[in-house]
């Protein structure tokens, strides 16, 4: 009997002096840049990074290759008792993709194009004048090129000409292009031929 009372207290003495400061010395400190996907969120939702204007990250630049395959860095939040040795917290700073706008809406240029798309100022609007020409001397090629037009930047596939992405609200309707790489695409593996 008085060892269960003893083992009781053990217990007892063990859970509030012992465990207690086993969860304090839990937490970890790591290179935050080498953290797994599920181990963070990013961006950090307890912070607004997204710019009204823009509708993209605070500072996303234009991209090298794609001008609107851009970049910004987001602060990011790690997994509970995962400190970040370069900001001694949880949060850490990320580069993540975004896209480059230069303040073309989706909106104005959908308006202009079938309201005076046979007019050609849908494409004046997005920087082809050549085009808005041909489309103002012919009523939009009779209003065939007008309803091409429409399509076109309702899909997203005719954008600015200077090649940004349209300003679109940033949980809105954008369309994201993914295109097959040798990252997506299946390659024959050398163990396929235990499979038949
Ligand atoms: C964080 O840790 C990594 C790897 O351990 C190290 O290369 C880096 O310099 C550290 N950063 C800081 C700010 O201490
Ligand atoms: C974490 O540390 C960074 C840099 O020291 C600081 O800017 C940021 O406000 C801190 N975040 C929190 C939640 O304390
Ligand atoms: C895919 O191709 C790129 C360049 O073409 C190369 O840098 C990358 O390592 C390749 N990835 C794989 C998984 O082969």
């Amino acid at each position: 009997m008085s060892w269960l009372l003893l083992s009781t207290f053990c217990l007892l003495f063990y859970s509030t002096y012992c465990a207690t400061d086993d969860t304090k010395t839990d937490n970890v400190v790591v290179d935050c840049s080498t953290l797994r996907m599920g181990q963070y969120i990013c961006p950090d939702p307890n912070q607004n990074q997204i710019d009204s204007a823009t509708q993209q990250y605070v500072g996303c630049t234009k991209g090298k290759d794609v001008p609107s395959e851009g970049e910004a860095n987001v602060w990011c939040i790690a997994a509970d008792k995962i400190i970040c040795n370069e900001t001694k917290n949880s949060t850490f700073y990320k580069k993540m993709p975004c896209k480059w706008t230069n303040g073309y809406s989706l909106e104005i240029a959908l308006l202009l194009s079938v309201f005076l798309g046979m007019f050609g100022l849908d494409r004046f609007y997005l920087g082809y004048p050549g085009i808005g020409l041909a489309k103002l001397c012919t009523l939009g090629f009779m209003f065939l090129g007008q309803l091409l037009d429409i399509i076109l930047i309702a899909a997203q596939v005719v954008g600015p000409s200077d090649g940004s992405a349209y300003v679109i609200p940033y949980y809105g309707a954008g369309v994201t292009v993914v295109r097959s790489d040798n990252e997506t695409y299946l390659l024959p593996q050398a163990d396929w031929h235990n499979i038949t």
